[in-house]
């Protein structure tokens, strides 16, 4: 359904991504690990159309992308809520640009927001809740438009070890029920086995695909304990080393 294709992005006449092709199927998760700096963000804000490659190309169902459409969510690390508007208003957003009904945006937006533990707090306002609860609120807002593809850029990085395994957690539901197809940046190699289906490590530099893990046993926070997990978190670091 995603195709990322031969995508390369110069800054200031410095290459920073070269030649970065993968394919993302149906009911498929991508985790994206690499070195900060590598040109993760950038390769995400490609792949959404908010950044043009200099060479190659994105398509989503056969169709490039190259502007921002609202079938495309990404959430940020700092979580993007808009601190002037409350909890359900946040979620409800996206369903606005999409031409949806005020009533049925408050419906939709309510029902998100449940799946995540968070309709207690809709009439609040971000700055009241805790890193945690404003991810969940990114969260619940980036799956209220229904997208055709999910971009996540290191989504949990600055939340304590246990609220981040919660959040996993929370966000594998979520994931399971609606089988978004995603992309997922993150700089934890225990994430990457836990939620990418495969694990495209990108170094060198400028940064290229140096290896893309197969990991069926993708979508269990336990995995990474077992025998199989362990190797593949064993894999992931010596190729990471090797960079
Ligand atoms: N808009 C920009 N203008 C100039 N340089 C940029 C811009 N965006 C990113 N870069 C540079 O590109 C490189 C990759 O950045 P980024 O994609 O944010 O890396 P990562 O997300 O892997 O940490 C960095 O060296 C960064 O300074
Ligand atoms: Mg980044």
């Amino acid at each position: 359904m995603l195709e990322a294709d031969s995508l390369s992005r110069r800054f200031d006449g410095r290459t920073v991504l070269d030649n970065v092709s993968f394919s993302l199927g149906e009911e498929e998760t991508l985790a994206v690990v690499g070195p900060s700096g590598c040109g993760k963000t950038t390769l995400l804000y490609m792949l959404c159309g908010l950044s043009a490659p200099d060479a190659g190309q994105v398509l989503l169902d056969g169709n490039p992308v190259s502007r921002p459409r609202n079938d495309i969510s990404i959430i940020l690390q700092d979580y993007g809520l808009l601190p002037w508007k409350t909890v359900r208003d946040n979620v409800a957003m996206g369903l606005k640009v999409q031409g949806v009904s005020k009533a049925k945006r408050r419906r939709e937006a309510e029902v998100r927001l449940d799946e995540l533990g968070m309709l207690e707090r809709a009439d609040d306002y971000p700055g009241t809740l805790s890193g945690g609860e404003q991810q969940r609120v990114a969260i619940a807002r980036a799956f209220a438009t229904r997208p055709r593809l999910m971009l996540l850029d290191e989504p949990f990085s600055s939340l304590d070890a246990l609220t981040r395994e919660k959040l996993q957690q929370t966000m594998l539901d979520v994931w399971k029920r609606r089988r978004v197809p995603s992309v997922l940046v993150t700089h934890s190699l225990e994430e990457a086995v836990t939620l990418g289906r495969r694990i495209l490590v990108l170094g060198g530099s400028p940064a290229t695909p140096v290896a893309c893990l197969d990991n069926p046993g993708f979508g269990d926070p336990a995995l990474k304990t077992t025998p199989e997990g362990f190797a593949l978190l064993g894999e992931l670091r010596r190729t990471l080393e090797g960079i």
